[in-house]
């Protein structure tokens, strides 16, 4: 507590702007002081050391319902931190809002934040790739998506060791038919892995008993490829 007869001020930005002067190329605003007029001023630091650096990263978490505005303020966190040159800014997006913001003149929500047009004023170059673009590298994360995706729900293998198996000698025959990884988007590698999967010595690898080979046939013939291809 000040003493009595403490004289105070309220702050205004005027106030702060003469305080912080020597700091104001390097404040940030995100929006006022909560409750109140004035600018709440924050600093980004860069990563790197030096004058404008914190010398190590941080790690930043936003947490709120839905509609809280957690995506409008990682935006103007990332703006802040694309100030810096040296700093790349890594999204990843699976609603695709970001990347969506990056177009020229982007921008979404009632509050936008032209994301792409400010990051280009500030030199950065942006790319946007989709999980069209990336290519597995090995051919234990093909094993891991598959068992991880619906295709062998939707084939009556739940998940456990025998969608494993599946999933293991799938991705071992497909190999073996020299199906290369950068092409396993392709229809007709699916259509190969489909083929795979009719063989009753593959069955064998997942399913050793003939009834619960029986019922992964029915449920394969009455499964329709091009959803398979399309969907899962
Ligand atoms: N500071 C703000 N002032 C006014 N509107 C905002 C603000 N932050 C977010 N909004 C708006 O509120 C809505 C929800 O924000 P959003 O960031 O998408 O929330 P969340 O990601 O938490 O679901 C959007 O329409 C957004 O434009
Ligand atoms: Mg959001």
């Amino acid at each position: 507590m000040p003493s009595t007869g403490t004289a105070i001020h309220l702050v205004t930005d005027d106030v702060l702007d003469e305080l912080l002067h020597p700091y104001r190329h390097q404040i940030f605003y995100l929006g006022h002081v909560y409750g109140s007029k004035p600018k709440l001023p924050l600093w980004f630091k860069h990563f790197a050391s030096g004058p404008d650096g914190a010398g190590e990263a941080y790690h930043l978490g936003i947490f709120g319902k839905t509609g809280s505005g957690k995506s409008v303020l990682a935006k103007m966190l990332l703006l802040a931190y694309a100030r810096y040159r040296k700093m790349a800014l890594l999204v990843i997006d699976p609603q695709g809002e970001f990347a969506r913001d990056m177009k020229r003149h982007g921008t979404s929500g009632e509050f936008a934040v032209a994301v792409g047009d400010v990051a280009r004023s500030l030199g950065k170059q942006s790319v946007v790739l989709t999980v069209r673009n990336l290519v597995l590298d090995r051919w234990e994360l093909f094993e891991q998506i598959l068992f991880e995706s619906s295709f062998f729900e939707r084939l009556t293998v739940p998940k456990g060791e025998n969608r494993e198996l599946a999933c293991g000698i799938l991705a071992d025959k497909l190999q073996k038919a020299h199906v290369a990884l950068k092409d396993l988007h392709a229809r007709a590698s699916f259509d190969r892995g489909w083929q795979v999967l009719q063989d009753d010595k593959t069955q064998r690898v997942f399913y050793r008993t003939d009834a619960s080979r029986a019922r992964f046939n029915d449920a394969l013939h009455d499964a329709d490829p091009n959803e398979f291809f399309n969907q899962y």
